[in-house]
């Protein structure tokens, strides 16, 4: 296991006019299509996780990738505690883990839904196409969010089925071109 993580708290006050609802950011922000994945980690020997929809390559040489976390999302803590997460990309059949992983109830999540882990690694849903073991390399606040950089340790790519998308708050799917 990698170890406790600092966070670099280094933020910058400006003079802004704060003129931007939340409504109308949320609005703007969810015009803009993601794909879902679940972010996991240990709590000492239990796994926890939570949906995550913001998420996004940065860097290919180092692989470097981000995740942003609300500073009250659960598996905050955790995740800085044990140094390392993972990211489990949904398929396009994964509205309901989704659901599962985004709601208050922290219980029953990994008892439903089945995972696996290398050593030293984090917790490995069964049902996720794509996942990515991470390193933290770094932690940064921003507002009420943490930009968590991880660097990818291993990749398992089982199966090239089509992802799940999320937009404007729903799971449309995702139409093949003609
Ligand atoms: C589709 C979807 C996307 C989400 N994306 C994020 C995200 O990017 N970052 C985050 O911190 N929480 C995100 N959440 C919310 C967390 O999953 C949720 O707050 C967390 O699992 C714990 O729930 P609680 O805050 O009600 O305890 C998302 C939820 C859903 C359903």
């Amino acid at each position: 296991m990698a170890g406790p993580v600092t966070v670099d708290t280094m933020t910058k006050t400006t003079d802004v006019p704060q003129t931007i609802t939340p409504k109308d950011w949320r609005a703007a922000m969810g015009y803009f299509p993601s794909g879902v994945t679940i972010v996991t980690t240990w709590d000492g020997e239990t796994p926890v996780g939570s949906t995550v929809s913001a998420f996004t390559s940065v860097s290919l040489e180092p692989p470097l990738l981000l995740v942003c976390l609300d500073k009250s999302n659960p598996i905050r803590a955790p995740l800085e505690r044990a140094g390392v997460f993972g990211v489990n990309i949904l398929h396009e059949e994964g509205a309901q883990i989704a659901r599962c992983f985004g709601g208050p109830d922290q219980t029953q999540r990994f008892d439903v839904h089945a995972h696996r882990a290398h050593p030293e690694g984090a917790p490995q849903l069964e049902a996720a196409p794509v996942f990515i073991d991470c390193v933290v390399e770094n932690i940064h606040v921003a507002g009420d969010h943490l930009i968590v950089v991880g660097r990818g340790a291993r990749i398992e790519h089982t199966s090239a089925a089509t992802p799940l998308l999320y937009h404007k708050g729903a799971f449309p799917k995702l139409h093949p071109p003609e």
